[in-house]
């Protein structure tokens, strides 16, 4: 108006004007539109079936103009809702532009809706691993397809642990953490806790626990008394599992040899020793005590033969046998290290996750847990 002139940021009012209007209305033109949800390159990133609220500013932030109106191109990918405030859904996967204008200026987003990780899954949060020992951490994101699928491993502690990709190495004691990461964009983190010690042997009732894992070899023997007398019921229980899962796949399990007694351990290992020498039986059989057949935890299946690793059933059960619980206790080129010669056919009862984990690790029982299989004085 001719009563109000504007001159170097300061306004002169008409007097007379003045006193008959009695308010000004100031009005300060926007120069842009700013959006916090956008990055940097104009991208604002939706989940599928997320909804996010946008908060529209104006550069300068003082200006007046406030009045917005949204225009979304691809209505079937995303929409506006306006119930509360600008709100943004993401409604399928796929790439819309979105123009943000008010009276002064105007501009153009670009919004990307697709099927991001909504968490990270972990088989467990937390680690025990004794020095020198791998662990393969087995991690994926929920839904497993998303667009940020790939996950990457982040070493917070390189003086107590290595990372090579996803598997750790124990190289010193103490507490580490890994970083578990999702891709670019809409990041998702998970910590895991790792925890290197000495492995605990404990000896309760003459019986030897190695990080709590019952151990028969030759290193540590079970007291002669010691007579469950028959498979545990959760070695049954496990086996049964495993039978019921191969049998499904046409493959039958049986078992050969169970549960067998201090005596019956000692006949038979006499016998070996009688038929092929000490030194030999050795080789395959263990002397009384020592067998983990005494445990009650290990079973041999189907035929004592070499060539049943060669069997549709052998080849089964050493890809397999993990997920029941069990491993191959006297895997192959682990002669040296178990004291006795390969046995395709035995395994031990370990409880899933532990036995997935030494399966992963690609070691044999005593390595996994930092422990010998040697008789005294040899
Ligand atoms: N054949 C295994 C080593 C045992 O006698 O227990
Ligand atoms: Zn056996």
């Amino acid at each position: 108006s001719e009563n109000l002139k504007i001159e170097n940021n300061r306004i002169f009012i008409n007097k007379s004007e003045y006193a008959i209007n009695g308010y000004i209305l100031a009005y300060i033109p926007a120069k842009e539109i700013v959006l916090d949800e956008a990055s940097e390159d104009g991208v604002i990133y939706i989940g599928k079936g997320e909804n996010k609220k946008l908060n529209i500013d104006l550069n300068p932030k003082i200006s007046t103009c406030k009045e917005f109106e949204i225009i979304v191109e691809n209505q079937d990918i995303a929409n506006i809702d306006l119930s509360d405030g600008y709100v943004l859904n993401g409604l399928n996967i796929g790439d819309t532009s979105l123009k943000i204008k008010c009276a002064d200026t105007d501009k153009e987003y670009k919004v990307h809706v697709s099927n991001y990780a909504k968490e990270i899954n972990i088989t467990t949060n937390e680690i025990t691993l004794s020095k020198d020992r791998s662990y393969k951490i087995n991690a994926f994101t929920v839904p497993e397809d998303a667009e940020n699928s790939t996950l990457t491993f982040e070493n917070k502690n390189e003086d107590i642990i290595s990372l090579d990709g996803n598997i750790i190495t124990a190289k010193e004691y103490g507490e580490a953490v890994v970083v578990v990461k999702t891709g670019e964009p809409n990041v998702i983190t998970k910590e895991i806790k790792i925890n290197v010690i000495k492995q605990k042997i404990e000896e309760i009732d003459g019986i030897t626990y190695v990080n709590g894992v019952l151990i028969a070899n030759k290193t540590y023997s079970l007291p002669a008394n010691y007579n469950p007398g028959k498979l545990l019921d959760e070695t049954m229980t496990a086996f049964n599992n495993l039978k019921a899962a191969a049998a499904n796949e046409g493959l039958s399990f049986w078992i050969s040899s169970g549960f067998r007694s201090y005596a019956t351990q000692k006949r038979l290992y006499s016998n070996y020793v009688s038929g092929y020498g000490k030194e030999a039986a050795d080789t395959f059989s263990a002397r009384a005590g020592h067998s983990e057949h005494q445990t009650g935890l290990a079973m041999d299946v189907n035929y004592i033969e070499d060539w049943f690793g060669d069997t549709k059933e052998g080849k089964w059960l050493a890809e397999n046998a993990h997920k029941y619980g069990f491993i191959i206790r006297y895997p192959k080129n682990k002669e040296d290290i178990t004291g006795y010669k390969y046995e395709p056919w035995h395994i031990r009862y370990l409880g899933v996750d532990l036995a997935t984990s030494v399966y992963e690790s690609t070691l044999c029982l005593e390595e996994y847990l930092g422990i010998t299989s040697r008789y005294e004085g040899e």
